[in-house]
Protein backbone atom coordinates (compact mmCIF):
# COMPACT_ATOMS: atom_id res chain seq x y z
CA UNK A 1 0.00 0.00 0.00
CA UNK A 2 1.49 3.18 -0.68
CA UNK A 3 1.81 4.98 2.87
CA UNK A 4 1.76 8.86 1.53
CA UNK A 5 -2.26 8.00 0.32
CA UNK A 6 -4.02 5.77 2.36
CA UNK A 7 -6.84 4.66 -0.05
CA UNK A 8 -10.36 3.10 0.83
CA UNK A 9 -9.56 -0.57 -0.33
CA UNK A 10 -8.20 -2.23 2.45
CA UNK A 11 -10.93 -2.62 4.84
CA UNK A 12 -11.11 -6.28 5.44
CA UNK A 13 -7.79 -7.22 5.95
CA UNK A 14 -6.90 -7.68 9.59
CA UNK A 15 -4.54 -5.04 11.33
CA UNK A 16 -1.86 -4.79 13.69
CA UNK A 17 -1.45 -2.23 16.27
CA UNK A 18 1.29 -0.87 18.42
CA UNK A 19 0.11 1.63 21.31
CA UNK A 20 3.23 3.57 23.21
CA UNK A 21 2.12 4.86 26.77
CA UNK A 22 4.17 6.50 29.64
CA UNK A 23 1.22 6.60 32.15
CA UNK A 24 -2.29 5.59 33.16
CA UNK A 25 -2.94 4.30 30.15
CA UNK A 26 -7.00 5.69 29.83
CA UNK A 27 -6.67 6.39 26.12
CA UNK A 28 -5.01 3.05 25.40
CA UNK A 29 -7.81 1.54 27.62
CA UNK A 30 -10.67 3.06 25.35
CA UNK A 31 -8.72 1.31 22.34
CA UNK A 32 -8.96 -1.82 23.99
CA UNK A 33 -12.03 -1.90 24.82
CA UNK A 34 -13.37 -1.05 21.35
CA UNK A 35 -12.80 -4.10 19.62
CA UNK A 36 -10.97 -3.10 17.02
CA UNK A 37 -10.36 -4.78 13.35
CA UNK A 38 -7.26 -5.85 14.91
CA UNK A 39 -5.35 -8.76 15.31
CA UNK A 40 -2.38 -8.32 16.67
CA UNK A 41 -2.21 -5.16 19.35
CA UNK A 42 1.13 -4.54 21.03
CA UNK A 43 1.39 -1.98 24.26
CA UNK A 44 5.21 -0.49 24.60
CA UNK A 45 6.25 1.92 27.31
CA UNK A 46 9.07 3.83 27.73
CA UNK A 47 8.21 3.47 31.59
CA UNK A 48 8.52 0.32 33.66
CA UNK A 49 5.75 2.16 36.30
CA UNK A 50 3.28 3.21 33.82
CA UNK A 51 0.12 2.29 35.66
CA UNK A 52 -1.23 1.63 31.51
CA UNK A 53 0.65 -1.57 31.50
CA UNK A 54 -1.28 -3.57 34.22
CA UNK A 55 -4.29 -2.64 32.69
CA UNK A 56 -3.36 -3.89 28.85
CA UNK A 57 -2.10 -7.16 30.73
CA UNK A 58 -5.30 -7.80 32.45
CA UNK A 59 -6.93 -7.83 28.86
CA UNK A 60 -4.14 -10.15 27.67
CA UNK A 61 -2.63 -7.77 25.74
CA UNK A 62 1.30 -8.32 25.15
CA UNK A 63 3.19 -5.42 26.50
CA UNK A 64 6.95 -4.62 26.74
CA UNK A 65 8.81 -2.02 27.98
CA UNK A 66 11.78 -0.15 26.21
CA UNK A 67 13.38 2.13 29.11
CA UNK A 68 14.43 5.38 27.81
CA UNK A 69 16.84 5.77 31.38
CA UNK A 70 18.83 2.88 29.50
CA UNK A 71 19.57 4.88 26.57
CA UNK A 72 22.36 7.62 26.81
CA UNK A 73 20.94 10.19 24.24
CA UNK A 74 17.34 10.09 22.09
CA UNK A 75 18.57 9.10 19.22
CA UNK A 76 19.68 5.23 20.54
CA UNK A 77 16.52 5.38 22.48
CA UNK A 78 14.47 5.51 19.28
CA UNK A 79 16.55 3.22 17.60
CA UNK A 80 15.85 0.94 19.80
CA UNK A 81 12.13 1.47 20.39
CA UNK A 82 11.89 1.63 16.31
CA UNK A 83 13.63 -2.25 16.18
CA UNK A 84 11.05 -3.51 18.66
CA UNK A 85 7.93 -2.24 17.15
CA UNK A 86 9.34 -3.37 13.60
CA UNK A 87 9.48 -6.54 15.20
CA UNK A 88 5.72 -6.32 15.47
CA UNK A 89 5.00 -5.17 11.90
CA UNK A 90 2.39 -2.99 12.72
CA UNK A 91 0.43 -1.27 10.40
CA UNK A 92 -0.65 1.71 12.70
CA UNK A 93 1.30 3.12 15.66
CA UNK A 94 -1.14 5.11 17.87
CA UNK A 95 0.61 7.58 20.97
CA UNK A 96 -1.60 7.57 23.76
CA UNK A 97 0.01 10.03 26.37
CA UNK A 98 3.45 8.42 25.47
CA UNK A 99 5.56 11.34 27.33
CA UNK A 100 8.80 11.29 25.00
CA UNK A 101 9.43 13.96 22.18
CA UNK A 102 10.71 11.77 19.07
CA UNK A 103 13.36 12.25 16.50
CA UNK A 104 13.21 13.78 12.76
CA UNK A 105 13.84 10.10 11.89
CA UNK A 106 11.77 8.12 13.94
CA UNK A 107 9.06 10.30 13.21
CA UNK A 108 9.46 10.21 9.15
CA UNK A 109 10.07 6.45 9.67
CA UNK A 110 6.45 6.00 10.45
CA UNK A 111 5.17 8.47 8.12
CA UNK A 112 1.60 8.15 7.91
CA UNK A 113 1.49 5.40 10.50
CA UNK A 114 1.79 7.00 13.06
CA UNK A 115 -0.59 9.06 15.23
CA UNK A 116 -0.99 11.20 18.52
CA UNK A 117 -3.86 12.67 20.44
CA UNK A 118 -3.38 15.80 22.05
CA UNK A 119 -5.72 17.78 24.76
CA UNK A 120 -6.43 20.70 23.16
CA UNK A 121 -8.29 21.80 19.65
CA UNK A 122 -4.97 22.38 17.71
CA UNK A 123 -3.38 24.41 16.60
CA UNK A 124 -4.14 25.78 19.57
CA UNK A 125 -2.36 25.15 22.66
CA UNK A 126 0.37 22.92 21.56
CA UNK A 127 2.72 21.35 24.49
CA UNK A 128 1.93 20.96 28.19
CA UNK A 129 -0.59 22.05 30.73
CA UNK A 130 -3.69 22.88 27.99
CA UNK A 131 -6.13 22.92 30.35
CA UNK A 132 -4.50 26.01 32.42
CA UNK A 133 -3.37 27.53 29.04
CA UNK A 134 -6.80 27.27 27.67
CA UNK A 135 -8.61 28.75 31.03
CA UNK A 136 -6.08 31.74 31.31
CA UNK A 137 -6.64 32.77 27.63
CA UNK A 138 -10.59 32.93 28.77
CA UNK A 139 -11.36 30.60 25.00
CA UNK A 140 -15.03 29.65 25.26
CA UNK A 141 -14.56 26.59 23.43
CA UNK A 142 -11.36 23.50 24.32
CA UNK A 143 -11.28 20.08 23.53
CA UNK A 144 -8.94 17.45 21.38
CA UNK A 145 -7.83 16.43 18.67
CA UNK A 146 -6.58 13.65 16.75
CA UNK A 147 -3.91 13.94 14.15
CA UNK A 148 -0.94 12.15 12.48
CA UNK A 149 2.24 12.83 13.74
CA UNK A 150 5.47 15.35 11.76
CA UNK A 151 8.73 16.66 13.10
CA UNK A 152 7.02 19.59 14.32
CA UNK A 153 5.36 18.48 17.90
CA UNK A 154 1.76 18.39 18.49
CA UNK A 155 1.47 19.60 14.79
CA UNK A 156 0.26 17.41 11.61
CA UNK A 157 -2.65 16.65 9.70
CA UNK A 158 -5.95 16.40 11.55
CA UNK A 159 -7.83 13.61 11.98
CA UNK A 160 -11.03 14.38 14.33
CA UNK A 161 -11.35 17.08 16.74
CA UNK A 162 -13.86 17.25 19.66
CA UNK A 163 -14.97 20.40 21.02
CA UNK A 164 -16.25 20.99 24.83
CA UNK A 165 -17.87 23.87 26.34
CA UNK A 166 -16.03 25.89 28.83
CA UNK A 167 -18.37 26.61 31.70
CA UNK A 168 -17.85 29.50 34.68
CA UNK A 169 -16.77 26.87 37.68
CA UNK A 170 -14.69 25.24 35.34
CA UNK A 171 -11.01 24.32 37.29
CA UNK A 172 -8.18 22.41 35.44
CA UNK A 173 -9.25 19.29 36.90
CA UNK A 174 -12.85 19.83 35.55
CA UNK A 175 -11.57 21.17 32.04
CA UNK A 176 -9.23 17.95 32.21
CA UNK A 177 -12.27 15.33 32.93
CA UNK A 178 -14.45 16.61 30.17
CA UNK A 179 -12.23 16.81 27.49
CA UNK A 180 -11.16 13.23 28.74
CA UNK A 181 -13.96 11.82 28.43
CA UNK A 182 -13.76 12.74 24.37
CA UNK A 183 -10.67 11.80 23.48
CA UNK A 184 -11.90 7.96 24.94
CA UNK A 185 -14.77 9.00 22.24
CA UNK A 186 -12.26 10.03 19.32
CA UNK A 187 -9.09 8.39 19.53
CA UNK A 188 -11.05 4.81 19.08
CA UNK A 189 -13.05 6.38 16.24
CA UNK A 190 -10.06 7.40 14.60
CA UNK A 191 -7.74 4.27 14.68
CA UNK A 192 -11.23 2.25 13.06
CA UNK A 193 -11.12 4.44 10.35
CA UNK A 194 -7.41 4.33 10.02
CA UNK A 195 -8.06 0.26 10.12
CA UNK A 196 -10.18 0.37 7.48
CA UNK A 197 -8.14 2.46 5.18
CA UNK A 198 -10.82 5.09 5.34
CA UNK A 199 -8.14 8.16 5.95
CA UNK A 200 -6.72 9.54 2.72
CA UNK A 201 -4.46 12.38 3.62
CA UNK A 202 -3.97 14.67 0.58
CA UNK A 203 -1.59 17.72 1.20
CA UNK A 204 -1.87 18.06 5.15
CA UNK A 205 -5.81 17.74 4.67
CA UNK A 206 -6.85 14.49 6.00
CA UNK A 207 -10.64 13.27 4.49
CA UNK A 208 -12.63 10.82 5.49
CA UNK A 209 -14.40 8.16 3.23
CA UNK A 210 -18.11 7.38 3.33
CA UNK A 211 -18.12 8.85 5.99
CA UNK A 212 -22.21 10.72 7.05
CA UNK A 213 -21.88 14.44 8.33
CA UNK A 214 -24.01 16.19 10.70
CA UNK A 215 -24.50 19.65 10.68
CA UNK A 216 -24.01 20.81 14.29
CA UNK A 217 -22.67 23.78 15.84
CA UNK A 218 -21.53 24.01 18.75
CA UNK A 219 -21.98 27.71 20.59
CA UNK A 220 -20.52 28.60 23.65
CA UNK A 221 -22.25 30.07 26.15
CA UNK A 222 -25.21 28.41 24.55
CA UNK A 223 -27.70 30.60 22.42
CA UNK A 224 -31.60 31.80 23.39
CA UNK A 225 -33.71 29.80 21.22
C1 LIG B 1 -4.15 12.50 27.42
O1 LIG B 1 -4.77 13.67 27.86
C2 LIG B 1 -3.63 12.68 26.02
O2 LIG B 1 -4.37 13.57 25.26
C3 LIG B 1 -2.25 13.26 26.25
O3 LIG B 1 -1.78 12.62 27.41
C4 LIG B 1 -2.88 12.19 28.20
C5 LIG B 1 -2.70 10.73 28.41
O4 LIG B 1 -3.66 10.19 29.27
N1 LIG B 1 -1.42 13.07 25.09
P1 LIG B 1 -3.84 8.62 29.37
O5 LIG B 1 -2.50 8.03 29.75
O6 LIG B 1 -4.32 8.12 28.05
O7 LIG B 1 -4.85 8.42 30.46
Amino acid sequence: MNRQQLLCDSRSLMKSLVILISGRGSNMKALLDAKLPTENITVISNNPKAAGLAVAEERGVQTLVVNHRNYSDRVSFDTALAEKIDGYQPDLIVLAGFMRILSDRFVNRYQNRLINIHPSLLPSFPGLKTHASALHEGVKIHGCTVHFVTPKVDYGPIILQAAVPILPDDTEQILAARVLQQEHYVYPQAVRWFLEGRLKNIENRVEICETTTRNTVLYSPGLPE
